[in-house]
């Protein structure tokens, strides 16, 4: 940040270094700039970085355009170069936080903050907030320790620390990084003060924890919660098809309580970088914290993850209801991404279903065209309208929006609805 642009129109807290510029950070330095700050999007990937000063996105939330126009403010720089982020006022860690053998793994934490804590000088009072989702006591145990290692700095006294958790919804048209209330935590009072004066120039609605677990721990229950209802709704579609009873409609009826119920819908399992990981992490440190298992976690977990077998099993007795063999069969396959409008296929459920079915000796074709161009074997980003009847069987996994479901349906010659995408018909069966 040497001969940087004046920021504009913001307090204090004006240079920013973003740490990791994937599906959280890169919407974080995007709103960042859009509110006066001067923005370094840091990342170790030269490849994404390289995307990013051409201005085009690999996030399906920011657009190429927007995000060209980001850059021409010249108030954002995508950066390899640790030394770009050389004076920031706050410095933002939004890197990933994945599995390792089935424990946390908080390497890229810990190197992040190697490289963070050379650039914190004596007497400038700099922020440093973790986003990253992790188990409590991360940034106190884990963080912390670290900055003050490289630094040779106290924190809470030379410099300030926060956990501040993310909660971007890829996809979510209504909920976006501004309007989500922002739950922030300091180390000491003037730290909260901080990180909640930087946060509230970005976010419409801050919310204070009273400490760094506090703000940990709530972000690791949203996702255990989201996780343990979606497996109850997928345990319950299993009981419900062998008891005949519609559970779509089921759950439509329950949703109409208007008081103490919240409607979740069965799939095809759980993707992406939070809900298959997230109480992982919280169980691990509840296990070795307490010493005992967190057993909706691990419940959740049995039945979320034999979910994509349980897709294949009811295509199996799909097909075998029309004396079809799922060897050979030809399987068109709508959606690879995890969810719907997102090009994020990390942990999706699609990539245990396409692999079993062509384990099966099915034909499988994947159109996605949120991750076509992204070199997954037979991903594709459309198909020709008059190619949908050559296939046995449509079965639609991510309900992204621009699929003509009616045409899809009207085309196949059966379907597996694993979504529910409103299109009834004799050869369609929902999940
Ligand atoms: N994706 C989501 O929807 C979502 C939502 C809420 C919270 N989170 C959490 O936010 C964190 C980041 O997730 P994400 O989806 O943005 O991950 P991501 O993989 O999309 O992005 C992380 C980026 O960090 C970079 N990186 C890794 N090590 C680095 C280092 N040492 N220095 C600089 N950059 C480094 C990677 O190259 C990558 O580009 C995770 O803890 C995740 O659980 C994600």
């Amino acid at each position: 940040m040497g001969s940087r642009p004046e920021a504009q129109g913001v307090g204090t807290v004006q240079h920013l270094v973003v740490a990791g510029q994937g599906y959280v950070g890169l919407p974080l330095a995007v709103e960042a700039v859009r509110a006066g700050h001067v923005v370094v999007g840091y990342d170790v990937d030269e490849r994404k970085i390289a995307s990013l000063e051409r201005g085009t996105s690999y996030i399906a939330d920011i657009d190429s355009e927007t995000l060209s126009e980001i850059v021409r403010t010249g108030r954002y720089t995508p950066s390899s170069h640790c030394r770009e982020m050389k004076g920031f006022d706050v410095a933002i860690i939004t890197v990933p936080t994945p599995l390792r053998d089935g424990d946390p793994d908080l390497s890229h934490i810990e190197s992040v903050a190697e490289t963070v804590g050379r650039f914190l000088e004596r007497g400038r009072r700099q922020t440093v907030v973790l986003e990253s989702t992790t188990y409590p006591g991360t940034t106190r145990d884990v963080l912390v320790p670290i900055l003050e290692r490289v630094s040779k700095l106290t924190a809470g006294v030379d410099f300030h620390v926060g956990f501040s958790p993310e909660r971007i919804d890829p996809g979510n048209g209504t909920w976006s990084f501004r309007n989500t209330p922002k739950i922030v935590s300091g180390l000491r009072d003037e730290c909260l003060r901080r990180v909640a004066e930087f946060y509230g120039s970005v976010c419409d609605d801050v919310v204070t924890a009273r400490g760094l677990e506090e703000a940990e721990l709530a972000k690791v229950m949203e996702n255990t919660f989201r996780h343990v209802n979606i497996a109850l709704v997928n345990e319950l579609a299993a009981f419900a098809d062998e008891l005949g009873i519609d559970v779509w409609h089921t759950l439509d009826l329950a949703a109409t309580k208007p008081f103490g119920y919240m409607k979740f819908t069965p799939g095809p399992g759980v993707g992406g970088h939070c809900l298959p990981i997230d109480p992982a992490y919280l169980a691990w440190h509840v296990k070795k914290q307490v010493g005992r298992p967190f057993r909706f976690v691990e419940t959740a977990n049995e039945i979320n993850r034999a979910q994509p077998r349980y897709v294949v099993e009811r295509l199996t007795r799909l097909l075998n209801s029309r004396r079809m063999p799922v060897n050979g069969a030809k399987v068109l396959m709508y959606g690879y991404a995890y969810k719907k409008d997102s090009s994020d296929h990390r942990e999706s459920p699609a990539i245990e279903i396409h692999a079993l079915l062509k384990g099966l000796g099915a034909t499988v074709d994947v159109v996605d065209s949120f991750v076509a161009g992204q070199g997954i074997e037979d991903v594709q980003g459309a198909i020709g309208p008059d190619r949908i009847s050559q296939y046995d069987v449509a079965l639609i996994v991510t309900d992204h929006s621009d699929i003509d479901y009616e045409k899809v349906v009207r085309d196949s010659k059966l379907v597996l609805d694993t979504r529910n995408v409103g299109c009834a018909a004799d050869h369609v069966e929902l999940l």
